[in-house]
């Protein structure tokens, strides 16, 4: 070996003679005295090293002050992207899907009750029918809620005694106007009240029965236990349950009008957990009163607050009491704010500003706008991200609502933005009595009456554009391919950030943030030929396909 090498044994301690470690920490890569405001695309994480297998890496977050999910992943709220099947699908793969509300307040309602219905340990307020009703009651709920197994007690509610328990079975190819005291099962499994949610997930494995009643001494039905959510538990091991009931989280969005009051209360009879506030620009004072009101009328209900840019936007929500910020202007897929507007800033700039700041303050932020592959997702969590929210990556799900159809050979479905005009025209008109004064928000002097049935249009107070005579659209509309279901996608991209967590060298968005902050996870820019450079080139064709 020639003398002028250095004794290879050596090379760690090596390392320490350089001033820093290699590449960048976040503060330096975000200096934005140096190149301006940074998108997800122009930057990288450098490999750390690998000592433990992909499946190890843990993805739970902390996504409000109070609510920790098994996995940082949420749908934007959306008429395009998130209702109730979302919801429950987003939720059941650990996630959470934000119902939007560009629809009356009772349909918003019916899916936020549909989320926490969908699996529960004990079922405490189960549909209960009498037996007078009739087979067409049951084919309705059955329609309505999607399950058809319903006790039967005298009274027709919870607390009366229970008679018989009607499945779907017991009503096929009957007349539907058959009483149900001629068809239903009186043959039961029962378990008495007080048992143990172990103990009577036993009962229901050895029986056959799909639902198992439980009673109180005198035989009055108190709850009711589903073989269907034990199958549940079962296939979705990281479903995003309250720890208590074993509930779904619900998550929906509302605006800040007075009208969103009375459409929050609906939301929160129907078991609510999470609200979103949903304005492309969060720093208003309607809402910053509509967060105080919401703290001081409904404490336990957690409240993500936005969207916001800037520190000084983010100090305004924190103040007033903000459970999380939700992060990005003009950086969404459909999205033509900074174009029209000209405001709002690069993603992973805002994302690493905002979270810095809030973090101090113990609030999460959410980086929404802008996914569009797991990498941004990675990169995302690395700038301070508790969880990040996706529109267009979702759209073409099948739980996204709306049908495929197909567009120049490609199966495709709808997705268009909720500033886009399409959207915001599809005012639905609101109750006189929930107008202030004859007028909706956002009164100014130009402000006209709102339409008048069932609903505001939700799109237009977003943008703050309800009142303007010509509406300036900050959106556009399109359509997204087809992704098939976020059943086997989600998956995908959780398989995805374990197998990113595990190149870093980290094994939890935890240590990667603590890693960041620290500066051991470090950073490289991507020059726009270093971007070229790490996407597929120089290949005459091929086929991208992301997983199997
Ligand atoms: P995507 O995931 O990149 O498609 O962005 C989705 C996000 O864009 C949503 O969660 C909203 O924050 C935002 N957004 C929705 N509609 C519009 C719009 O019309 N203009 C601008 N941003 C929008």
């Amino acid at each position: 070996m020639p003398s002028e090498f250095l004794d290879f044994s050596t090379a760690l301690e090596h390392l320490a003679t350089y001033p820093s470690p290699d590449g960048l920490s976040a503060k330096d890569l975000m200096n934005s005295q140096l190149h301006g405001g940074l998108t997800y695309n122009d930057i990288l994480l450098l490999p750390g090293k690998i000592d433990f297998a992909a499946h190890d890496v843990i993805t739970e977050s902390r996504i409000t002050r109070n609510v920790t999910l098994k996995t940082p992943f949420m749908s934007s709220p959306m008429d395009t992207v998130t209702e109730g099947e979302m919801a429950i699908s987003m939720a059941l793969l650990g996630g959470i899907g934000v119902i939007h509300h560009n629809q009356s307040p009772t349909a918003q309602a019916a899916m936020v009750r549909a989320v926490k219905r969908h699996e529960n340990g004990f079922i405490t307020d189960p549909v209960v029918l009498s037996p007078s009703h009739i087979v067409e009651d049951v084919l309705d709920v059955k329609e309505r809620l999607g399950f058809s197994g319903i006790p039967i007690t005298d009274t027709g509610s919870l607390g009366g005694k229970l008679l018989g328990i009607v499945t779907n079975r017991d009503v096929q190819f009957l007349s539907p106007s058959t009483p149900l005291h001629q068809v239903m099962t009186t043959d039961l499994v029962t378990a008495a009240e007080g048992i143990t949610l172990k103990e009577a997930n036993d009962i229901l494995r050895v029986s056959k029965k799909g639902k198992l009643p439980i009673i109180d001494k005198s035989g009055c039905l108190t709850s009711l236990l589903a073989r269907s959510d034990l199958l549940k538990n079962q296939t979705y091991p990281l479903a995003s349950k309250l720890p208590e009931s074993k509930q779904l989280y619900a998550a929906a969005a509302v605006g800040t009008r007075p009208a969103d009051r009375e459409r929050l209360r609906l939301l929160v009879d129907a078991g609510l957990d999470i609200v979103v506030l949903d304005s492309s620009q969060g720093n208003s004072l309607f809402q910053i009163e509509m967060v105080q009101w919401i703290k001081k009328t409904f404490p336990r209900l957690e409240v993500i607050a936005g969207n916001v840019v800037t520190r000084e936007q983010a100090a305004s929500l924190i103040v007033a009491g903000a459970d999380g910020l939700r992060v990005g202007m003009g950086s969404g897929s459909i999205c033509i704010t900074q174009e029209v507007m000209a405001v709002g800033r690069p993603q992973a700039t805002a994302v690493y500003t905002v979270a810095e700041f809030a973090r101090k303050f113990g609030v999460p932020v959410v980086a929404d706008g802008g996914i569009g592959n797991v990498g941004h997702i990675v990169k995302a969590l690395a700038l301070g991200a508790s969880a990040v929210m996706m529109g267009g990556l979702l759209a073409g799900t099948t739980e996204a609502p709306g049908e495929y159809f197909y567009h120049e050979g490609k199966r495709v479905k709808a997705y268009r933005g909720m500033g886009s005009i399409e959207a915001m025209e599809q005012g639905k008109p609101v109750p006189p009595s929930a107008k202030v004064n004859g007028v909706g928000p956002g009164v100014g002097k130009h402000a006209k009456p709102a339409p008048s049935t069932p609903h505001e249009n939700a799109a237009t107070a977003r943008y703050f554009s309800e009142a303007s005579a010509v509406k300036v659209a900050q959106g556009v509309s399109g359509d997204v391919q087809d992704k098939g279901s976020v059943k086997a996608f989600l998956p995908y991209l959780h398989a995805g950030l374990q197998h990113s967590f595990q190149d870093i060298g980290v094994r939890s968005i935890q240590q990667l943030q603590q890693g960041v902050q620290e500066g051991h996870v470090r950073f490289e820019l991507r020059t726009a030929s270093a971007q070229v450079e790490g996407g597929v080139h120089n290949l005459n064709s091929y086929t991208k396909r992301l997983f199997a």
